[in-house]
């Protein structure tokens, strides 16, 4: 009888060993918005979508109390367990709870949304990305693990269309705010006015005005580091799954604006990245969009830019390659046909309207880095699946 006692005994006490133990199988340090102090801050004052995924037993909820400990403003919208067999998920009742919670906290103006729906479908995450950019928030895409697992082996991995620093909606009115200035500065600027009004097309009765001129302006700010069109850019792969990426993803990031450009096609702010920043920085020299030849030949980095604005019929990326434009003349040691001091800085002018502030006082904008997942190309995935 004793031995038996003695016998159910150590049983119980391996049974509860196994159990810490398996607790202990979730590591989270490694997300920085668990770890990393500045991080954690940025979070509190970002507007961010957490988007949550992971096979059953990875630790999903353990992840949530977590998350709803380090930030208990946060809202986290979850669904009940459900036996397998049941789950649907082209059924929208499924998801009713949590779309009518994560409704809520849109709502409510909450500015962390964490959703754990228990989806797998590319047309779920489709719906919450769109869902995040309607209402600006930046997207965090997680996955759980167990400690001897990486997200590659549970779950596909999700390339985004680009992975880059998305300013916290603060910093993205600063820069605005910048931008309209330095257009306002500019338009009244008699000797840019001249220089600049040749290169461009400008056919309202009305005076020429640069805010009128630059309509196409993004919603969301943000720097490009990857541009992965969705797993078809080279290199894109790699990239993704590299450590520093991983490492750095949903990490806090401080960027340094150092100037402000126009040319007669887009309006951009230069960014100078520090030695951490410069990690994230893709390596290859060629790349999908005209990464061409200047930028192997600029430091690593020098493309780094905000997009503020463009003209009509102009496509984003141009602003990239405008900058590298006055920077490889800046290199050449071309001399800038006007320059002058204004306001913000020294102004100086190459020709062709290209003109570029370098400002006296650099602008710190806060940014989280992050990925973009924007809907339209993951429901045409799903679709030709
Ligand atoms: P950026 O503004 O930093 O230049 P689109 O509006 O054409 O869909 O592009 C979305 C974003 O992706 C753009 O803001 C642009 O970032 C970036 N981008 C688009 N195409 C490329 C490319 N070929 N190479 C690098 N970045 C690109």
């Amino acid at each position: 009888m004793r031995i038996a006692i003695r016998r159910l005994v150590r049983n119980l006490v391996t049974m509860g060993q196994k159990a810490s133990k398996s607790k202990s199988n979730y590591d989270y340090d490694h997300f920085p918005f668990f770890s990393d102090t500045d991080t954690i801050q940025t979070v509190k004052e970002a507007h961010t979508f957490f988007i949550l995924r992971g096979l059953p037993g990875s630790g999903k909820s353990t992840f949530c109390t977590k998350f709803l400990a380090t930030y208990p403003s946060s809202i986290a919208c979850t669904v009940e367990t459900a036996p397998v067999a049941e789950r649907d998920e082209s059924d929208g009742d499924w998801f009713a709870k949590v779309d009518e919670k994560i409704q809520q906290g849109l709502k409510d103006v909450k500015n962390i949304i964490l959703v754990d729906d228990k989806h797998r479908s590319a047309q779920r995450l489709d719906y919450l990305a769109g869902l995040a950019k309607d209402n600006d928030y930046v997207v965090a895409v997680v996955t759980s693990v167990t400690k001897w697992e990486k997200p590659a082996d549970s779950l596909e991995r999700i390339i985004p269309y680009y992975f880059g620093w998305f300013l916290l909606r603060k910093s993205a009115q600063e820069m605005r705010r910048n931008a309209e200035d330095f257009l306002n500065l500019l338009t009244c600027n008699e000797v840019f006015s001249e220089e600049f009004k040749p290169n461009v097309e400008w056919h309202s009765e009305e005076e020429f005005n640069l805010q009128e001129y630059f309509q196409k302006k993004p919603s969301t700010l943000h720097c490009t580091t990857k541009f992965c069109n969705f797993g078809e850019a080279p290199g894109c792969e790699s990239y993704a799954c590299s450590e520093v990426v991983e490492q750095n993803y949903a990490k806090a990031f401080t960027l340094e604006v150092t100037a402000l450009f126009v040319t007669p096609r887009t309006v951009g702010a230069r960014v100078v990245l520090d030695k951490n920043q410069k990690l994230l920085w893709p390596r290859e020299e060629a790349s999908e969009g005209g990464r061409d030849s200047a930028e192997a030949e600029l430091p690593l980095g020098s493309r780094s830019h905000i997009t503020l604005a463009c003209a009509p019929g102009i496509k984003a990326v141009q602003t990239g390659l405008d900058l590298l434009d006055i920077l490889k003349l800046e290199k050449e040691g071309e001399k800038p046909e006007h320059q002058m001091e204004m306001e913000k800085g020294l102004l100086s002018c190459y020709g062709l309207g290209r003109w570029i502030v370098e400002l006296t006082k650099p602008v710190e904008v806060k940014t989280l880095f992050s990925g973009f997942y924007p809907r339209k190309k993951l429901t045409t995935d799903l679709e030709n699946n």
